[in-house]
């Protein structure tokens, strides 16, 4: 496969072999000189069609320390304004002779369909609430990297689970890697299939921070969401915020972990954030060496390296 759209479509030897490769190009990002020559006969197009800080960031410092030729696509300063298709838009991207799309879209399902419809590698960098497969495996990377193994390890997600790709991808991902995996939110902010995915759903947050290793918090995506039936900002912070009070009735110490951008003082306070126990800026450091190993992992075919 060409392409990476979703962690549902990768297997456990495919993640294991993304981290040997990120392993590798974190410690080459640590050498006084990052750089390094593996794809300079590459051409990277960095689609985003939706905001980003982070995954764009992290995208087109992997793809410079690779030593690819990047162009950055921002859909609000293109021609998609003036009706242009999805389509269209990347097949003339792709007639100046690109090789690889990174796109973010607002719609669930936009990077499978472009794999479709156009003749290239698609990595997804976000798709509306559906997956975003290289913030899970930086997330699986950073708890490999602080607790030894991923395997066994048992995760909490809270929050906005409806909304969020990042618990999609999440779940796929640690499943596939051998940790057990609960949910925690309002009910409301509850996909309806998400027995299906062979998670619980754990609504009491002190619960669920007894039970874990690792807690996830996410961030309620309001953009996504219709205000009437989420419980009040108050309501929320009172029974899902993680804050020092929460952590320190724990007769443990729990690694806290968030996928940006944090809303201070409602999912998660600023001591929290700021604390030991948070890998939240380590989680963003490995993004970069992760997404060098998808985006060298599929050039190598592409390219047949090998
Ligand atoms: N975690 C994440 O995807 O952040 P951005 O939206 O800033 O890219």
């Amino acid at each position: 496969v060409n392409h990476l759209l979703g962690i549902k479509y990768i297997s456990e030897e495919d993640i294991q072999l993304i981290f040997e490769t990120a392993d590798h190009f974190k410690e080459v990002i640590n050498r006084p000189i990052k750089k390094v020559p593996s794809l300079r006969d590459v051409t990277i197009a960095n689609l985003f069609f939706e905001n980003s800080t982070r995954t764009r960031l992290s995208f087109e410092l992997a793809e410079k320390r690779l030593s690819a030729d990047v162009v950055n696509f921002s859909a609000a300063s293109s021609s998609v304004k003036k009706g242009e298709t999805l389509v269209d838009t990347v097949n003339n991207i792709l007639s100046m002779k690109v090789d690889l799309v990174v796109m973010r879209h607002p719609n669930p399902g936009a990077g499978i369909f472009l794999s479709k419809n156009v003749n290239a590698s698609i990595v997804n960098a976000g798709d509306g609430a559906h997956e975003h497969p290289t913030q899970a495996l930086l997330d699986a990377f950073s708890i490999r990297e602080k607790l030894g193994d991923v395997a066994g390890k048992k995760v909490v997600i809270v929050g906005d689970i409806l909304h969020s790709r990042v618990a999609l991808s999440n779940i796929f991902a640690l499943q596939k890697l051998g940790a057990s995996v609960k949910v925690c939110g309002p009910l409301t902010l509850m996909p309806k299939h998400i027995a299906h995915l062979g998670v619980e759903v754990e609504p009491n947050l002190d619960r669920a921070l007894a039970w874990c290793d690792v807690a996830n918090m996410l961030r309620v995506q309001n953009e996504r969401m219709d205000n009437s039936y989420f419980p009040s900002t108050r309501e929320y912070v009172q029974q899902y915020g993680l804050n020092l009070e929460r952590l320190q009735k724990l007769n443990k110490e729990i690694t806290i972990m968030h996928p940006g951008p944090i809303n201070r003082g409602v999912e998660i306070t600023s001591d929290v954030a700021d604390s030991n126990q948070a890998i939240i800026l380590n989680q963003v450091e490995n993004g970069v060496a992760i997404r060098m190993a998808v985006l060298y992992l599929l050039a190598s075919k592409i390219k047949n390296y090998d």
